[in-house]
């Protein structure tokens, strides 16, 4: 019997909603907000009121694209965290309204279980990960080692103690004055600058763990300082600053992997979330891939960052497995 799922995503700044028959994708529709630009950051109550405002239409289309009607639909699946509270909660109650009314099960959804999930979009016969997989999930809010034994159940191997590899990211373009979401900014002027024209200490914690508060001061305060000595140090530099510390996250990332990959003799090897979309991670992913000998899984571009067939895929998932939820659940800021 084939299963129909509208999944719902809200937990950020994009409003997504996917129409999924089993594991493959009918419709993917997310409308981005534009709002957090010039704040260097995403405003919360700014997120929730445009969340508010874009979600029916956001469904309505998904629908429409997937040439579904809403009777057909076996379940509803939502982001029930981690995220923005305000964001959550409008995904969560019209979750629980649209399944009241259309009386279908309503499957609450782990943000980052969805984002490793993605990997098991069915697309186009492409190949998914074998049991046991790591999987780097690598996103604004997130920055783990994640050991995934079986679709639905994972081990948290290593994570950041401070700041997220993605907002690194932003963290680093905020500083050069450029706008948020700030990695594809980085992305786009390292592209023309010289990744070793400056270079950072790497952070040196035990373990699987991750720390990017030290680069980020680094980063910081290097540019203080050359800025006393030269206006416009930013200006002429921005590429090569850029590009070195693209660089530096990138390979502070690559080396626990490697080292979590060894230590657990695994060489099947997912990444997942926004920041799996960088392309020097992605090439540098792939050049370690043939020294590690892994087998490698990156997702497309539009499943990197944030989606709703994530989300749905998920819930196809816990469909199966009949994990369903009741009208008494709330949304969930952190990881619990
Ligand atoms: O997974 P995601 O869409 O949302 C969260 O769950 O947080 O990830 C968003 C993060 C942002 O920090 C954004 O700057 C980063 O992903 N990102 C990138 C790129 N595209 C998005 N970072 C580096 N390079 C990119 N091309
Ligand atoms: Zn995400």
């Amino acid at each position: 019997m084939d299963i129909y799922i509208l999944g719902i995503e809200s937990s950020c700044d994009d409003t997504s909603a996917a129409v999924l028959k089993n594991n493959k994708v009918l419709a993917n529709v997310i409308a981005n907000q534009s709002v957090h630009e010039k704040y260097g950051g995403v405003v919360p109550e700014l997120a929730s009121r445009a969340h508010q405002q874009n979600i029916i239409p956001v469904v309505d289309t998904a629908l429409s694209n997937a040439n579904i009607h809403k009777n057909q639909l076996d379940a509803i699946a939502f982001t029930n965290g981690p995220g923005l509270l305000g964001s959550l909660l409008v995904g969560t109650t019209f979750s629980k309204t649209f399944s009241l009314a259309l009386d279908i099960p309503m499957i609450q959804v782990n943000h980052l279980q969805a984002h490793i999930l993605a990997h098991f979009i069915d697309d186009d016969n492409k190949s998914f990960p074998s049991f046991p997989f790591l999987c780097l999930t690598v996103s604004g809010g997130h920055t783990q080692i994640v050991l995934v034994k079986e679709h639905l159940e994972y081990e948290i191997i290593g994570s950041t103690i401070d700041d997220a590899s993605g907002e690194a990211f932003d963290k680093a373009a905020k500083t050069l004055g450029l706008p948020y979401p700030g990695g594809p900014m980085i992305q786009k002027y390292a592209g023309k600058g010289n990744p070793n024209a400056f270079t950072f200490t790497y952070p040196n914690i035990p373990k699987y763990d991750y720390s990017f508060s030290g680069l980020k001061t680094s980063f910081l305060y290097l540019i203080r300082d050359q800025l006393k000595l030269d206006k416009n140090f930013i200006k002429e530099n921005i590429c090569d600053l850029a590009a070195s510390i693209q660089k530096a996250i990138v390979e502070i990332l690559l080396i626990k992997l490697v080292k979590a990959a060894k230590d657990f003799e695994i060489n099947e090897v997912a990444v997942a979330g926004g920041v799996s979309a960088n392309m020097l991670l992605r090439d540098r992913l792939i050049e370690t891939a043939t020294q590690e000998k892994w087998s490698l899984y990156i997702p497309k571009f539009e499943y990197c960052t944030d989606n709703a067939a994530m989300i749905g895929v998920t819930g196809y998932y816990k469909f199966v497995n009949k994990q369903f939820s009741n009208l008494d659940i709330v949304p969930y800021t952190r990881i619990v």
